[in-house]
């Protein structure tokens, strides 16, 4: 992946969403921090499920929206995975772990970062990615067009 990545996908289908998660996957060197933002529903997990399939193999990852974090230690590499949509404060972030799943040799990709509202540039220094997921509305309902937005934050 080059220095300066932006790159813009529309998903028609959870599979194509997962898919295209699996192909930025391949990219991802740890340490790296994947930021997933958009709306309910969006598709953060099935995203972030296409990530963790690329690295894990076959197995079916949950929303982490109730246990905060699910870490999924792999053949080469650890995932951590969070949910921050029931955190409210950098206190939180610090309690769940999170700062420290940055420092060492892992993957962690967290939805719902921008609800609270500090400088993740500042803590992933090295490989920080942002993910934004919209609906387009007006499709067939539960099946409506995603667009992705997958930038590298330099
Ligand atoms: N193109 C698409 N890409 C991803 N999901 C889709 C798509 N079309 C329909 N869906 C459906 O939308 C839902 C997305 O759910 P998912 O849990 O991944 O969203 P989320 O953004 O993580 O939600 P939350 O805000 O609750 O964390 C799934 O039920 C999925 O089947
Ligand atoms: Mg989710």
């Amino acid at each position: 992946m080059t220095e300066n990545y932006s790159e813009k996908f529309e998903s028609d289908s959870p599979e194509r969403t997962e898919s295209i998660a699996g192909n930025f996957a391949m990219t991802l060197k740890p340490p790296a921090f994947v930021a997933l933002n958009g709306p309910l529903g969006a598709g953060k997990t099935k995203f972030s499920s296409g990530i963790i399939r690329f690295f894990c193999g076959n197995l079916n990852p949950t929303s982490p929206t109730f246990s905060i974090m699910n870490r999924y230690s792999c053949m080469e590499v650890a995932i951590n995975h969070f949910d921050f949509y029931r955190l409210k404060t950098v206190l939180d972030l610090e309690n769940c772990g999170f700062f420290d799943s940055l420092s060492g040799e892992n993957i962690t990709i967290a939805e719902w970062t921008d609800i609270i509202g500090i400088d993740y540039k500042k803590f992933a220094e090295k490989g920080y990615y942002t993910v934004n997921i919209d609906i387009k509305t007006g499709g067939k309902e539960g099946n409506e067009k995603r667009f992705i937005k997958i930038e590298k934050i330099l």
